[in-house]
């Protein structure tokens, strides 16, 4: 019997291990052994193999299936940036007699799971981040879990915001992807979406769309902004603005939803000219440790069942997607500079009022 093993990498997400529940599940009906790695590319740096390498079996794995986080535990490794280590982490995998690895993450974990196959370890990666930044692939595991996420709370946030007519400002992640935020704003009408992809954007002409809601009599507005977009946000000077009416702000330090909402509260007006009370909620780490939908665990079985054919077959360096319901894999470098055009037209009709 061969053995393949199984690692996750990267920002924990939701279906991380219905992915290696799958796998295990698949690798015992194709007479595989199977390893977990410890904490995703690290486990691979030779410390304590005795502690990083677990035999998993579909028997003491089967109740993770549905569990939120990653069970084999997972991190951000830059060593293995370094050719040497990628070079003695493939060693390290052929003196465990591993013919294949499967490596669940974004495009970093991928970027690893290229170099160790250009070094002679069959690998497949399955996409596993809830940024749903990869461009090749409809979906990553996590991303509809996390809207989900997202849209509850986002309710929850309109209702109060309705009793009593404030509007909000709601911070949701995605790195430098707006995916979260459009889809999350799309699924609940909130009024405004700021995502990076769209380019620069002002404080003020956010403010003057929010004054205009306002003058229609809508008084409790949502503005879902994506966290990558401060980084598109002009240059405004927060410091400066909010000082005279007392709040404490240092030179230098940058806009967060906190400033934000403080700042809009001050550049709009309400009907008898008091100022808006614009509250904020930072939705956060919520979005990666939530238990799995059932969109992305249907994906992540799908995937974790064609990773171990795909290594069975003796094929190597592709990367699992899916497009139009249909799952596939793809060549891990053709998916790596794959390029996806942001929804423009959606994304200017959410904000057209
Ligand atoms: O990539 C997933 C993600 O949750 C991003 O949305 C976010 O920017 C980042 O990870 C946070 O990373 P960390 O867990 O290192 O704080």
């Amino acid at each position: 019997m061969s053995n393949i093993a199984v690692l996750t990498s990267g920002g924990d997400s939701p279906g991380m291990n219905t992915a290696v529940t799958a796998i295990a599940r698949n690798a015992t009906r194709l007479n595989m052994n199977l390893l977990g790695i410890d904490r995703g590319f690290n486990g691979l740096l030779g410390k304590n193999p005795a502690r990083d390498f677990v035999r998993l079996s579909i028997d003491n794995i089967l109740d993770i299936a549905d569990q939120a986080g990653t069970h084999l535990r997972t991190a951000r490794c830059l060593e293995f940036l370094n050719e040497d280590i990628q070079e003695n982490a493939v060693r390290l995998l052929r003196q465990m007699d591993v013919v294949g690895v499967i490596v669940i993450g974004g495009d970093g974990s991928f970027k690893g799971a290229r170099a160790l196959a250009a070094k002679g370890m069959p690998c497949i990666g399955i996409p596993g981040t809830i940024d749903n930044d990869l461009a090749y692939t409809s979906m990553t595991l996590g991303f509809d879990t996390a809207v989900n996420v997202c849209v509850d709370a986002v309710r929850s946030i309109r209702a109060t915001s309705r009793s009593h007519d404030r509007p909000h400002v709601v911070e949701v992640m995605g790195r430098h992807c707006g995916d979260i935020a459009l889809m999350t704003a799309t699924a609940t009408g909130s009024e405004i979406v700021i995502c990076p992809e769209a380019g620069e954007w002002k404080v003020q002409d956010v403010a003057k769309r929010l004054q205009s809601h306002i003058d229609r009599g809508n008084y409790r507005s949502t503005i879902v902004i994506a966290e990558g977009a401060w980084a598109k946000m002009r240059p405004f000077d927060v410091c400066k603005f909010l000082r005279p009416y007392g709040k404490e702000v240092y030179e230098g330090e940058p806009m967060t939803a906190y400033r934000f909402a403080s700042v809009l509260k001050r550049l709009c007006r309400m009907p008898d000219d008091s100022f808006p009370e614009v509250r904020h909620t930072v939705i956060g780490y919520t979005q990666r440790g939530a238990r799995p939908s059932a969109r992305d665990a249907a994906f992540a079985t799908e995937a974790g069942i064609m990773a171990v054919e795909l290594l069975k077959k003796g094929i190597s360096n592709r990367v699992i997607g899916r497009q139009k319901g249909v799952v596939f894999h793809e060549d891990i470098e053709k998916a790596l500079h794959a390029h996806r055009p942001f929804n423009r037209k959606l994304y200017n009709t959410l904000n057209s009022l």
